[in-house]
């Protein structure tokens, strides 16, 4: 089966097919969300979070995400496979982000980088378009800027805020993204800048009327605990399935029931 590829992705805008994009990080989860027909997925920072335990995204380093990208590569067919560009991988120079953004696609097997900013990566994100690496935008709440921001909340809920971002998205498009990522702005923000744009865009806690939509496979599958945005539809609870399953298991192996002769060799 092709991958789907950046002219895939543009045209579904064109045609009005809502483009829908999964973080995963790992092959198992990488090869069961392709197949559920995700049409892109998003080896996101976020893993610094529900990976690796740590309160932010800003831990995360290049090696990391090059380990990730390779697994959910092998474990995926048909989505198009997008690795973040980690915090201080690309805001130093262009030149450092040129090279750990080819990086993600030499080493790590992906298809598109994705950095966070607007104006502030613009120079950044047009060099690698430049030497061919397609690049996804990340405007709103950047979680790699959680700090600066003051915590995971709402952006670009005053006028100014709402006109800068849009500007933002504007030098992104000039920049040559094919695709920009706006998380957790209000609707009509969202909408008015999805309309202005070529390219799509896809929400994340940015409402209905963006291209497409991103959300965080443990966070919409219930595996991620500490932190419910206000976002997220949890689809599943596995992480109160996986407690019932392994408590049962737990029960089984101290009742000696488990294994019984069924999975045991004569
Ligand atoms: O790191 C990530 O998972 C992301 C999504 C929240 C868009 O950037």
């Amino acid at each position: 089966m092709p991958r789907l590829t950046t002219l895939d992705i543009r045209q579904m805008k064109e045609k009005g097919e809502p483009i829908a994009m999964v973080t995963a990080y790992d092959a198992t989860f990488a090869r069961l969300i392709d197949q559920a027909g995700a049409d892109m997925l998003l080896v996101g920072d976020s893993l610094g979070m529900v990976v690796q335990g740590h309160e932010s995204t800003l831990p995360v380093t290049m090696e990391h995400m090059i380990y990730h990208c390779q697994a959910v590569v092998r474990g995926s067919q048909r989505a198009m496979v997008v690795g973040d560009l980690p915090f201080m991988s690309y805001q130093v120079s262009v030149e450092r982000a040129l090279e750990n953004a080819g990086r993600l696609l030499a080493e790590g097997g992906c298809h598109a980088v994705k950095l966070e900013g607007g104006e502030r990566s613009a120079a950044a994100a047009r060099a690698m378009v430049q030497a061919g690496i397609p690049v996804v935008g990340h405007l709103g709440l950047t979680p790699q800027s959680v700090y600066a921001l003051g915590g995971f909340k709402v952006q670009g809920k005053t006028e100014e805020a709402a006109r800068r971002l849009i500007d933002d998205a504007k030098r992104l498009e000039d920049a040559g993204v094919f695709a920009i990522v706006l998380e957790t702005i209000p609707v009509p923000v969202a909408e008015a800048i999805t309309r202005s744009l070529a390219v799509p865009t896809i929400g994340i806690g940015a409402g209905v009327h963006c291209d497409g939509q991103v959300l965080v496979s443990y966070d919409m599958l219930g595996l991620f605990e500490e932190l419910t945005p206000k976002f997220v539809k949890r689809y599943d609870d596995l992480g109160a399935r996986t407690r019932v399953a392994v408590r049962a298991y737990v029960d089984e192996v101290k009742a000696r029931t488990f294994p019984s002769d069924e999975f045991s060799f004569r």
